[in-house]
C-alpha cells in the first residue's frame, strides 16, 4: 500500500524477500572442490550461474563438506576451494551482489543434514546412481558420508528454502530426492509448505558433456586420463592438443541431427561447439555437414580458446590472490548465515527441540 507521505510502497510482509525485490526466486547451487574443474562443470552449471543472476537471488556454494565424502589431501583442499570460488568469479558471478561461500563456514548445512538423515529412508539413498558409481564394488568400505551425501545436498538447498537449483543433468536424481525429503518433512511434521518443492534448472546445449576419449561416458573430474576433459585452467596449447586427440569415427561429419545422435563422439563435440557458440546444435550440424573432422576440430579449438582463455586467465589471476578470494568467501558466509539461522531455528521449533 503506498505510503501517504512519500508515495513509496510498503514491503508486503507476505511476499518472500526475493519476490519483493522483483526477482523470480532464490537459487542455491554447489560445486565440489575436488580438483580438475572442467568444461562440463562450466557449460552444465557455472556458466548458467552467471546468466541467472539478473533474475534470481543467488547463493553459490563450494561444497567442501561433500568433497571429504571421498579422501582429500588436507594440504590441497584449501587451494581447491579457492579454485572453485575463483571459477565462479571468473565466469562473471558478482560476489558483492550474490553470495559466494564455502559450505563448512555455515554450520547450519550440517545441522539440517542431520535432521534430513532422520527423514530420508535407506531405500531412497540406496537407489542413488552417483553413490552406486562412486562406491563401485567396494560398498562395505566407502564412508557413511558418501551414502548420506544426498541428504546434505538437500540441506544445502533447503536451509535457504531455495526455489531453483541450476545443475547439470547428472544431478537430477539428487534433486528429485531433495523434493522427496522436503515433502516428507512437511508431512511428518504437519507443516504444509514449510519447505518449497525445489525446481531444477537444467538448460543449455551441453547439460551432459561427455568424455573426449569416450562419447558414452560423462566428462568427469576423476577420470584418470587428462585427455578425457578440458580443464578450465588449461592453456591454449593443451586445449588444442586435447581437441586434436578427441575420439571421432572414420566417417565425415554427420549430415543431420539424427545421424549425429547415432555417433556419440561426434555428437558430443557438436554439442560442445553449439554451447560455446551459443547456437542450436541443428545449426552447427548444418554448418559442418559432410566436412572432415580435422576442419571442424580446428574451428572448435579456435572457439574454445577464445571463450575459455579469458576465464582460465582470470581464474589464474584470482588464485594468485588468495587474500581476496578468502575475503569474498568470508563475506558470503556471513550473509549466508544470516539467511540460514532463522530457518534452522524454525526447523528446530517444528521438530520439537528446546531453545538453547
Ligand atoms: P559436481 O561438483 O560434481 O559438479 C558441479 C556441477 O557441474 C555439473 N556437471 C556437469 N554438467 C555437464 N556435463 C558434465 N559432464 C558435468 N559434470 C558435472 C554438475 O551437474 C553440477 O551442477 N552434488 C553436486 C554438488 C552439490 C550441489 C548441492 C549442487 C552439493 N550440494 C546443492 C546443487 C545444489 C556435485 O557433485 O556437483
Amino acid at each position: 500500500m503506498p505510503d501517504a507521505s512519500t508515495g513509496a510502497s510498503a514491503p508486503n510482509p507476505h511476499l518472500p524477500p526475493y519476490a519483493a525485490r522483483g526477482l523470480k526466486g532464490r537459487i542455491l547451487s554447489g560445486v565440489q572442490p575436488t580438483g580438475n574443474l572442467h568444461l562440463g562443470n562450466y557449460l552444465g552449471a557455472i556458466r548458467n550461474f552467471a546468466r541467472l543472476q539478473s533474475d534470481y537471488e543467488c547463493l553459490y556454494c563450494v561444497v567442501d563438506l561433500h568433497a571429504i565424502t571421498l579422501p582429500q589431501d588436507p594440504k590441497q583442499l584449501a587451494a581447491q576451494t579457492r579454485e572453485i570460488a575463483s571459477a565462479f568469479l571468473a565466469a562473471g558471478v558478482d560476489g558483492a551482489k550474490q553470495i559466494i561461500f564455502n559450505q563448512s563456514m555455515v554450520a547450519e548445512h550440517a545441522q539440517l543434514a542431520w535432521i534430513f538423515n532422520c527423514v530420508a529412508r535407506m531405500g531412497w539413498m540406496s537407489r542413488m546412481t552417483q553413490f552406486k558409481e562412486k562406491a563401485g564394488k567396494d560398498r562395505e568400505n566407502v564412508s557413511l558420508g558418501l551414502f548420506a551425501y544426498p541428504a546434505l545436498m538437500a540441506a544445502d538447498i533447503l536451509i535457504y528454502k531455495a526455489t531453483h537449483v541450476p545443475v547439470g543433468e547428472d544431478q537430477k536424481q539428487h534433486l528429485e530426492l531433495t523434493r522427496d525429503i522436503a515433502i516428507k518433512f512437511n508431512n511428518d511434521f504437519a507443516a504444509p509448505d514449510f519447505f518449497p518443492v525445489t525446481e531444477p534448472l537444467i538448460f543449455g546445449a551441453a547439460t551432459r558433456v561427455m568424455s573426449l576419449r569416450d562419447g558414452t561416458k560423462k566428462m568427469s573430474k576423476s577420470d584418470p586420463s587428462d585427455y578425457s576433459r578440458i580443464n578450465l585452467t588449461d592453456d591454449a596449447d593443451a586445449v588444442a592438443q586435447k581437441i586434436r586427440r578427441a575420439k571421432t569415427d572414420p566417417l565425415p561429419m554427420p549430415e543431420s541431427p539424427a545421424d549425429a545422435e547415432k555417433r556419440p563422439d561426434a555428437d558430443n563435440l557438436l554439442g560442445i561447439y553449439a554451447a560455446l557458440a551459443d547456437q542450436e546444435k541443428e545449426a552447427v550440424v548444418a554448418q559442418f555437414a559432410g566436412k572432415q573432422f580435422s576442419e571442424f576440430k580446428a574451428a572448435l579449438t579456435e572457439l574454445a580458446v577464445a571463450k575459455l582463455g579469458p576465464i582460465g586467465a582470470e581464474m589464474q589471476r584470482l588464485m594468485k590472490d588468495p587474500g581476496h578470494v578468502d575475503a569474498v568467501l568470508r563475506n558470503g558466509a556471513e550473509r549466508a548465515r544470516a539467511l540460514a539461522g532463522p530457518i534452522l531455528a524454525d526447523v528446530y521449533k517444528t521438530v520439537g527441540f528446546l531453545k538453547p
